[in-house]
């Protein structure tokens, strides 16, 4: 049977990791691995994922990626089922898929940085780019970021529920959740679903000692930051809201991660922690 519990924050716990292939899911993996915990990896990168895995695996924890498209029922019934069945629970699930536009490709930073450049070259009006927003577009990243991190609460709440485990469940919203000007119209409106979903699922699955918590995080350096940087001056323009003056790393939001994660957050639940930079000092 595979390792001991070893030390370490979440020493002995199982976390499930959605959009562990890259960037601040990624982050979390290896994270929650050094404090002791066992990780699946779910992802539609499979060859990311796989890397993932040997990352988490040298740290000492046992590891096991699922391909897996966060916006399908099935898909994120079969990763919890794995995190059961080859580590027998969850305790931890961390929701970090996400897309940022409806042709935003994880494994193309440049291509998509390029794309939205162009874009936003051919429509600089931002009156036009949101009465003009494709139906299927908009479609599409809701279907991915608010649907998607719905449907992974519910399947890590129904085993978390059937295991009787006390988990913690950490969604991955944006400063965009609450503030209009810090993203494109439907990456917006996703992320404040997610954020009213958080405090939802706070609410009816504390009194099973299930906590949920939601991390906004402001501009972070991953392969989506990357499109902040393709876009003309706005890399400037947004960084000028930002007191700290740079973008966050995706380890530092791991490390809030970490935190809500853990025992150390006990009393928390349908709460949002910003690691932003000081974006929302106003
Ligand atoms: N980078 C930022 O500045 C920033 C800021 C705030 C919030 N976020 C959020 O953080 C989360 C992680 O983003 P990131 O910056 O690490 O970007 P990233 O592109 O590096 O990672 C996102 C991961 O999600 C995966 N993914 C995309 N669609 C999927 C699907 N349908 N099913 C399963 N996996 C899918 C991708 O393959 C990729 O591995 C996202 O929800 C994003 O909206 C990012």
């Amino acid at each position: 049977m595979g390792l001991g519990q070893g030390d370490g924050l979440l020493a002995g716990k199982v976390a499930v990791v959605t959009g562990g292939a890259n960037g601040i899911g990624r982050a979390c993996c290896e994270r929650f691995a050094e404090e002791g915990a066992d990780v699946v990896v779910a992802d539609i990168l499979d060859e990311r994922g796989i890397d993932t895995i040997a990352a988490v695996e040298k740290k000492g924890r046992r590891a096991a990626y699922v391909h897996a498209d966060a916006s399908s029922p099935t898909d994120n019934e079969t990763v919890m089922q794995h995190a059961v069945d080859l580590f027998g629970g969850i305790d931890v699930l961390v929701t970090a898929a996400g897309i940022a536009t409806a042709d935003y490709r994880g494994d193309r930073p440049e291509a998509s940085a390029r794309r939205a450049a162009r874009h936003a070259r051919e429509q600089p009006d931002a009156m036009r780019r949101f009465s003009d927003l494709r139906l299927s577009d908009w479609q599409k990243v809701l279907d991915v970021n608010l649907t998607g991190t719905m449907l992974s609460v519910q399947a890590a709440a129904r085993a978390m529920l059937d295991l009787g485990r006390r988990g913690s469940i950490i969604t991955i919203a944006s400063i965009a959740a609450k503030h209009p000007a810090a993203g494109a119209p439907a990456y917006s409106v996703s992320k404040a679903g997610v954020w009213m979903l958080t405090k939802y699922a706070a609410r009816v699955l504390g009194p099973a000692g299930i906590r949920v918590n939601a991390i906004g995080p402001g501009f972070i350096e991953t392969n989506m930051g990357e499109m902040i940087r393709g876009l003309p001056d706005l890399e400037e323009r947004l960084l000028a809201d930002v007191p700290l003056g740079r973008m966050g790393t995706a380890r530092e939001v791991a490390d809030a991660a970490l935190f809500l994660a853990g025992q150390q957050s006990s009393y928390f639940t349908g709460e949002m922690l910003h690691p932003d930079g000081g974006f929302y000092t106003d």
